[in-house]
């Protein structure tokens, strides 16, 4: 998942047999590119997808890829397993041994899940800062009642973390259906947060993360592929 940045010079002289002291004259004499852009400086930092170009030489780059997935109920949230299917068991797709999962579901939750090979973006959208928002429906064995409204954007205290979930918008449905907003992924969180209540989460699903909806037509284990403006759409801070 780690993301390796290297130096252009470093990443320059490393593809090609130019000297990495040379590096500073190409870029003055405006002959190397990066994702199309003129270089400016020998300390820029290259990722493994970045295309930089060198005296119309191409050097070797990774293409970044995004996956928006329906997962349905009984498929563990990982890549390999040794008992039970996993996501990527689930997935027909050339590349999907580059990937790793964005933010795990419970092996009953459905919904909506992002997989990728760029560890920079899927690091950024968990970070704390951007409070993007994962959107649940929630199914219950008791009834929802105000008071979870109100406690729920109070926050509840999670002993075990030593933390108060951050404010999180309840909006009830019916009785027993809630549509829940988060901006923070812990472990089991929303049955826990339900479990505050003594209330037993019987069906969980993810149906948007940040402006991502799960498209109404996209069947339960399959996926599209996003564009990478559309991935990084969800960095974006909200306004
Ligand atoms: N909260 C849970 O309890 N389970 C999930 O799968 C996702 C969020």
């Amino acid at each position: 998942m780690k993301l390796s940045r290297t130096r252009l010079d470093r990443f320059v002289s490393l593809h090609t047999d130019i000297a990495k002291n040379s590096i500073r004259l190409l870029i003055a004499q405006k002959k190397i590119t990066i994702n199309g852009l003129l270089a400016h400086s020998a300390n820029q930092t290259i990722t493994p997808f970045d295309q930089v170009i060198v005296a119309e030489q191409s050097l070797p780059h990774k293409i970044a890829r995004y996956l928006l997935f329906n997962k349905p109920k009984g498929v563990v949230s990982a890549t390999c397993d040794d008992k039970n299917k996993t996501v990527l068991d689930l997935i027909n797709y050339p590349y999907k041994n580059e990937l790793h999962i964005a933010g795990r579901l419970d092996f009953n939750t459905t919904g909506l899940m992002l997989l990728s090979n760029d560890g920079f973006w899927t690091r950024n959208l968990s970070l704390p800062e951007l409070c993007i928002q994962k959107h649940y429906r929630v199914t219950t064995a008791d009834p929802i009642t105000e008071q979870y409204r109100t406690q729920f954007l109070e926050g509840i205290a999670f002993d075990f973390e030593g933390i108060t979930t951050k404010p999180a918008v309840l909006t009830i449905i019916s009785s027993h259906q809630a549509e829940l907003a988060l901006t923070e992924g812990r472990y089991h969180q929303v049955k826990r947060m339900f479990g505050f209540f003594n209330n037993t989460v019987t069906q969980l699903h993810r149906f948007a993360i940040g402006p991502l909806q799960l498209p109404a037509n996209l069947a339960q284990g399959d996926y599209i592929e996003l564009t990478q403006q559309q991935a990084y759409s969800l960095l974006k801070p909200v306004t």
